[in-house]
């Protein structure tokens, strides 16, 4: 795929000041991305639950830019404040685009962003974030030049735009499920852009649940990008994207029976495997503490008493998510008030499930708070 386009350039005295709002959720993979190379490219596939309440609401405010300059002219505020930090990063990012949005650069952007979630909560919002700047972007595209029509090209490129801001963001922009890689099991799936696949999902899945245990606020102590980047030299790399691939095919298929039981199997191994991928890093670190462990082993228990099909996965991180479908929500709230509050950080925990992806809002209403 290639989005160069030299000819998307604009009249700087025919830009009228406009504003473009997109909110785009959180996702959580079943089968995980982890390592990757090229430009932003993963080592294996990757699937995901699109998450609902999780969610970044982006606005991106645009003009003609006074005077020509070098690069892009940006400025982020996140949550009402400008953040010279994530102003840096994304004028970085938008300057990696200008191949395939020279127009970037006569303009001058203020972005808007808030997070659904607290900031200190612990949770990776890149997905979320760059998912709703990548939707802004293409939205900003058709706006001005009426180039992007057809949905489905345009939520690929938005998926693709995304991709190379955060790997696992460019799964954030289709409801349900995504899935991001090429497998030759499905066609048209790829590496450069994620695919969606709710029209394969079991209407259990549909409506699952996915409540997000806050075990540790703290920031972690090694990031993302360091810890893909440790996958180039870790001694199971080559066995655990193979498995991975194949693992994603299994779980297209379980998705698509509505087979939980199955599910939660995966899941959870998939989850273990990414903390055993990092603690045979060189160096190797952990995430994951000892109240993760306390959760599991709570969660096992009530699994072995009830017999209800609630599992976990983890990201990068300490958190637990629990995955569970609508039929056992009461008891399952019920049992994390109970049994597993304890062990979160200031007893907090979102509840959250699966949502049908992005929408693009009025601007009008207020977007930072
Ligand atoms: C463990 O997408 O955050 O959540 O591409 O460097 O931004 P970058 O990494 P990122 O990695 C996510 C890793 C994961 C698994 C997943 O979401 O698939």
């Amino acid at each position: 795929m290639n989005y160069d386009s030299p000819s998307l350039t604009v009249v700087s005295t025919e830009v009228e000041p406009g504003a473009i709002r997109w909110r785009s959720p959180s996702n959580i993979a079943l089968v995980k991305y982890w390592g990757k190379h090229g430009d932003q490219l993963p080592r294996n596939a990757s699937v995901s639950f699109t998450l609902d309440g999780a969610a970044t609401d982006t606005t991106l405010h645009y003009s003609a830019r006074k005077a020509a300059g070098e690069g892009v002219e940006v400025e982020l505020y996140f949550h009402g404040t400008m953040k010279p930090d994530f102003t840096a990063r994304t004028k970085k990012y938008l300057e990696r685009l200008l191949p395939i949005y020279p127009f970037l650069q006569q303009l001058s952007l203020r972005i808007e962003t808030s997070n659904s979630f607290p900031h200190s909560a612990g949770i990776a919002s890149s997905a979320s974030g760059m998912s709703a700047l990548a939707l802004c972007l293409v939205s900003l595209e058709e706006q001005l030049f009426g180039t992007m029509t057809d949905r489905d090209a345009f939520l690929r490129k938005a998926s693709y735009l995304a991709r190379l801001g955060s790997g696992s963001a460019s799964r954030s922009v289709y409801g349900t499920a995504a899935l991001w890689g090429a497998v030759s099991e499905v066609e048209f799936s790829s590496d450069e852009y994620a695919l969606p696949v709710a029209d394969r999902i079991h209407p259990v899945f549909q409506t699952y649940h996915d409540d997000i245990l806050l075990i540790s606020k703290t920031e972690k102590s090694v990031s993302s990008r360091a810890g893909h980047g440790l996958m180039d030299l870790n001694p199971y790399a080559g066995a655990r994207y193979a498995q991975a691939n194949r693992r994603v095919v299994t779980m297209l298929d379980i998705l698509r029976r509505g087979d939980t039981e199955n599910f939660g199997e995966l899941l959870e191994s998939e989850a273990l495997t990414l903390h055993a991928l990092m603690m045979s890093s060189h160096p190797y670190y952990t995430l994951i503490e000892p109240n993760t462990l306390h959760v599991i082993r709570t969660l096992q228990q009530f699994r072995r008493e009830t017999g209800h099909p609630v599992h976990f996965t983890l990201d990068a991180g300490p958190n637990v998510h629990l995955l569970y479908p609508d039929t056992v929500a009461s008891e399952v709230r019920n049992f994390i008030r109970e049994h597993l509050l304890y062990f979160c950080e200031d007893k907090m925990y979102l509840a959250d499930r699966v949502g049908k992806g992005p929408q693009q809002l009025p601007v009008n209403e207020t977007s930072s708070d």
